[in-house]
């Protein structure tokens, strides 16, 4: 006799084969080509993606509208700032490289070196953020993720308290002007088009509820109440201390991978890698985000 039907059926999604990253933190998903996979299976990889912070796919052959069709299941796909490192025909493949091409790089090169999370200086930061590896060196260029849940649940109650009210001042203006690399004033419409914004130190995470410390790096101005000095040493203090080695999943990337992040609770870096020996290409893409709480 067949079961009856019943709603948490009509829900069930089908079970992923699935590790851990990193203590209680991302999850690599086998046996899905992310390029065929059904409705099923994808509502699953996002299902995981929600529940674990990052998701790691490796072995992936995903093309410009592949990667897009897959982004577009977490929400809705964002554009990036300087838009001439994306792919002419589809804006929302943004390339990190140091490949030259007809004389001009096809991508930006060495961005996103220093603990941050994306668009930290933007109203609505991007929910997540995703990397295909197309071309990697043999060594270096691997990412850093930080789980910033573990690193605030790890903090005495007391330093907690300190913590949860403070406001953190984030500029584009700054960051530009001040970072290591690829430093630049920006254009009038650049900057009309990301004004400073305030965010909490202590994010909440809009599905599951859990605290993240979220200081961000780079983008940071101040905090009010604290003099500048003060801001900055206490960002730089709190930066250490949540990407200390026990909250940190280092990726080292090969051709093919899929890995993503979700920004409302981690934070990320990058490592340099020999660039006058190896050509590194990879595809990154955003999703909308909602206003941190
Ligand atoms: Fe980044």
């Amino acid at each position: 006799m067949n079961a009856p039907a019943t709603h948490s059926a009509e829900l069930k999604l089908p079970v992923l084969e699935t590790r851990k990253l990193k203590n209680n933190f991302g999850a690599e998903i086998f046996g899905v080509d992310l390029a065929t996979a059904s409705e099923d299976e994808l509502a699953a990889v996002v299902a995981a993606f929600h529940l674990n912070g990052a998701i790691l796919l490796r072995g992936q052959t995903m093309d410009p509208d592949a990667l897009v069709r897959f982004v577009s299941q977490f929400g809705q796909p964002e554009k990036h700032t300087l838009t001439e490192y994306t792919i002419p025909t589809h804006p929302f493949v943004y390339r990190l490289s140091n490949r030259i091409r007809d004389g001009k790089p096809i991508g930006i090169h060495n961005d996103g070196v220093g603990w941050h999370t994306d668009y930290s200086y933007k109203q609505e930061p991007v929910m997540c953020t995703m990397l295909y590896a197309v071309e990697v060196p043999p060594e270096g260029a691997d990412t850093l993720v930080a789980d910033m849940v573990a690193a605030y649940d790890s903090l005495p109650e007391e330093r907690r308290r300190e913590l949860d009210p403070l406001q953190v001042h984030h500029s584009y203006q700054h960051f530009m002007e001040t970072r290591d690399f690829n430093r630049r004033k920006l254009t009038p419409e650049q900057l009309a088009d990301s004004p400073d914004v305030m965010h909490p130190l202590i994010r909440t995470h809009p599905a599951n509820g859990r605290k993240a410390l979220w200081p961000s790096s780079g983008t940071v101005k101040g905090i009010p109440g604290l003099s500048t000095e003060e801001a900055l040493a206490l960002v730089d203090e709190l930066v250490a201390y949540g990407t200390q080695e026990q909250f940190v999943y280092r990726h080292k990337w090969q051709v093919g991978d899929v890995l993503m992040w979700d920004n409302r609770c981690t934070m990320h870096t990058g490592t340099l890698f020999d660039d006058q020996k190896y050509i590194r290409e990879m595809h990154r893409l955003w999703v909308k985000g909602d206003r941190p709480y």
